[in-house]
């Protein structure tokens, strides 16, 4: 017997005792602390221990606890960053993904799962009303957006065979960092992303756009593709997608729609994502609004022609031996990505346990949690919102009497630092106009109204604590 064969029944008395460990903490998750009461010192020493020389069969499983207590849970209060909550369902066909192993690199490699995640994408891009986009699973906004910006570069300044030429790119100053970051792999060049004022709320404007596009025009720089945000990370404002489609078509550009956090809200509220059909490509993260286990990013795109100028390269070992549209067909050839874990999987799994209703009605209740919390905030005469709440974003400050200055920028992290270390409600922060703001976001399944009430209180609680120790 080979070393690591692991016999039918050892492996089923293994996976209900792990399935035990995860149904325990599912149970208790209202109840556990939003972060763990752990230093960094004391992480390090807890799983410091050396990896044996010789195995400890079931006993290795005893060290779970502590993986669980370490961990940050996807507790209801959970309120930081774009981070949805791990639905469940996904999580065990997460599990069966792992078993089967299949490496969705082409049909011919992975037939059930190519085939699932050709037909999850496209039922996915028609739901947001993108009807005829394809596209593929990746690991995140970040990698999508990556590759979209390769699409965008290859159909307008064609790099991949003499090398990059730089050319401009137009996103507003509220864009995500992945953007930048993607300018500086794909050799366009940080420099050459042009930062677009934005509104009151916060959404790009159409007119510098055209201003900007003009000068970089009349300075002999070549215009690329636009970066339009389906929801900012910062605060969830959508930018002008009718009238930046309108711009990118006057001017021959790629229209990017960087959606990883916001366009899945189009589920529910389409009526604020219009326009979002004009994209030549789109980012969707289902690990974020879709409540999906990570890693689970998408990158949609209307011209599967593009993708293949930006992507198909395939060595000859990969070649395909059929012509076969369905047989032949290779998500490598359209990602940049070889290996690839079956994401599909657990979406499919997911949406057809839960339905798409079911979905909808997540997403209408963060939005309606946003709001909740808005009005409490405003109800606070010790409080102020910072930003308007477009999606399920909140933005806020502590009101001290130093104001919106670095003091006052110093009492609110203080207060944020206290908030998490006190476990009761898990929020982040954004910087808006300069300022350190509170921010909680809701993408979280399991949140409910009673959630929401203790944002408050708990901001309110910290803040003496902090007043009193000043
Ligand atoms: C608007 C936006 N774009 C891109 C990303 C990056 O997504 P990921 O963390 O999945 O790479 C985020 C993450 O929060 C985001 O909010």
């Amino acid at each position: 017997m080979n070393a690591l064969e692991l016999s039918d029944s050892d492996f089923r008395t293994l996976a209900a005792r792990v399935t035990a460990v995860a149904a325990g903490y599912l149970a208790t998750l209202g109840s556990l602390r939003t972060f763990p009461a752990v230093s960094g010192e004391a992480s390090v020493s807890a799983f410091r221990e050396a990896l044996p020389e010789k195995g400890l069969g079931p006993a290795a499983l005893d060290a779970l606890t502590q993986v669980l207590d370490f961990s940050r849970p996807p507790s209801p209060r959970f309120f930081g960053y774009v981070l949805g909550s791990g639905e469940p369902v996904a999580a065990l066909a997460d599990l069966l993904a792992s078993v089967l192993n299949q490496n969705v690199t082409a049909w011919r490699s992975a037939p059930a799962a190519v085939t699932l995640e050709r037909q999850v994408v496209e039922a996915l891009a028609a739901a947001l009303n993108c009807h005829g986009f394809g596209g593929s699973f990746c690991g995140g906004g970040s990698m999508a957006n990556l590759m979209a910006l390769a699409m965008a570069r290859e159909s307008r300044l064609p790099a991949n065979a003499a090398g990059a030429t730089p050319g401009v790119v137009y996103a507003s100053s509220e864009v995500h960092m992945s953007i930048p970051k993607a300018m500086a792999l794909l050799g366009l060049g940080r420099e050459n992303l042009r930062l677009i004022p934005v509104d009151a709320c916060l959404r790009m404007s159409p007119a510098h756009l055209r201003e900007a596009i003009a000068a970089d025009r009349g300075a002999s720089r070549v215009p690329l593709a636009v970066v339009a945000t389906g929801g900012t990370v910062n605060t969830g404002s959508i930018d002008p997608l009718p009238e930046i489609a309108a711009l990118c078509r006057e001017h021959g550009l790629w229209m990017h729609v960087d959606g990883a956090y916001g366009a899945l809200a189009a589920l529910a509220v389409p009526e604020r994502f219009a326009g979002l059909n004009c994209a030549d490509s789109l980012s969707v993260d289902p690990h974020k609004w879709l409540y999906q286990p990570l890693d689970c990013g998408m990158l949609l795109f209307k011209d599967a022609k593009a993708a293949r100028a930006a992507f198909s390269y395939t060595g000859d070992y990969a070649r395909s031996l059929t012509q076969d549209p369905l047989e032949g067909f290779a998500f490598f050839d359209e990602s940049l990505e070889l290996s690839r874990r079956f994401r599909a999987l657990k979406l499919w799994l997911s949406l057809r346990y839960h339905g798409l209703d079911a979905f909808r009605r997540a997403i209408r209740a963060d939005l309606r949690h946003a709001q909740l919390l808005a009005q409490q905030v405003a109800a606070s005469v010790r409080l102020e919102l910072a930003a308007p709440v477009t999606l399920s974003a909140v933005c806020f400050r502590y009101r001290t009497d130093e104001g919106a200055t670095p003091d006052g920028d110093r009492v609110n992290a203080a207060i944020l630092r206290r908030v998490i270390e006190r476990g009761h409600v898990y929020l982040s922060n954004a910087t808006l106009s300069g300022r350190f703001v509170l921010r909680a976001c809701f993408v979280n399944h399991r949140t409910t109204e009673a959630d929401v009430a203790q944002i408050v209180p708990e901001v309110l609680a910290a803040a003496d604590e902090v007043r009193a120790a000043r």
